[in-house]
């Protein structure tokens, strides 16, 4: 089946859906993206991604490309015509395209829209969830606004490569502290030493992650102990149990960090617990 990408008001076959050269999301990473995970051809935590994509566009001063609810009918035509049941769908929106100058375009220059979509095997998710990652620290680069979801992703892809290269999933990135900041496209979270769940709070510079927001609430409804407060590289390699969560993944489970086993090196029951709740519910909640 081939697949179809929405570019600027019009459904293209994937191999042909381009932008322009002088694109300031080519340019300068000038945009910003969201990602929701896609059930059963239905999108997951859709307003939280709705609303973040707001805050994201607002913060950088582009302009909101078309309402919500034109964007909702793009966004579930290319999940329609991509025939996706599991998977993801992406949307990017940059500044426009405009002769490369680094202050804004003139006013009225239309922000550019793109949106994919693609299956993931829910399978395959599973059998990976089952046996656990492996993650490995570095240091975070980035800069001051971490909260904003842009596609100015570099220092992100050099930490997930990194990781590849040494053999591991995911990247957990450590501030000037030792502190754990975030995944480099996921949230980090581990049940410390005293069985107390710990994320970095939210107000730090991370992206405040929708799947995030889910769990915490999962987390108050279940009773489950939960301390929001930055851990350090010691604390995670001493942890019960570690894992982290983004759209796509879900809850993944880490079974060792830097080559140092998390626990018995097996998923832990809170992690499982979290991950059957969560799918549950974003199943139940998509739109
Ligand atoms: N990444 N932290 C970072 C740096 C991320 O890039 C992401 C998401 C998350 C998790 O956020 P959420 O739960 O809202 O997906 C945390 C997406 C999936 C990506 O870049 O593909």
């Amino acid at each position: 089946m081939s697949r179809v990408s929405y570019v600027n008001g019009q459904y293209l076959a994937h191999g042909q859906a381009t932008i322009h050269v002088e694109d300031r999301g080519f340019q300068f990473a000038d945009g910003v993206y969201e990602v929701w995970s896609v059930f059963d051809g239905r999108m997951a935590d859709f307003d939280g991604h709705m609303t973040r994509l707001h805050r994201s566009l607002t913060e950088l001063r582009i302009e909101i490309p078309m309402t919500r609810e034109a964007l909702t009918q793009v966004l579930k035509e290319t999940v329609r015509r991509n025939r996706v049941r599991n998977g993801i769908v992406y949307l990017q929106v940059t500044r426009g395209t405009a002769r490369r100058d680094h202050p804004f375009p003139a006013e009225g220059t239309p922000p550019s829209v793109v949106v994919t979509a693609r299956s993931i095997s829910a399978d395959r998710s599973e059998a990976t969830a089952k046996k656990g990652v492996a993650v490995v620290t570095q240091p975070d680069i980035r800069w001051g606004r971490c909260d904003i979801k842009t596609v100015g992703l570099l220092p992100n892809v050099l930490a997930k490569q990194a990781a590849r290269e040494r053999g591991a999933y995911e990247a957990w990135m450590v501030d000037e502290m030792g502190l754990v900041t975030e995944g480099s496209s996921t949230s980090a979270w581990i049940i410390d030493e005293d069985g107390k769940l710990r994320t970095r709070d939210a107000q730090a510079n991370i992206l405040r992650g929708i799947t995030r927001a889910a769990i915490l609430k999962l987390v108050e409804e279940e009773g489950i102990e939960l301390d929001e407060r930055a851990f350090s590289v010691e604390e995670a390699k001493r942890a019960k149990e570690a894992f982290f969560t983004a759209a796509g993944a879900f809850v993944m489970p880490a079974v060792s960090i830097d080559g140092v086993k998390i626990g018995n090196g097996k998923p832990g029951p809170i992690t499982r617990k979290l991950r059957d709740l969560y799918l549950d519910q974003a199943k139940r909640d998509a739109i």
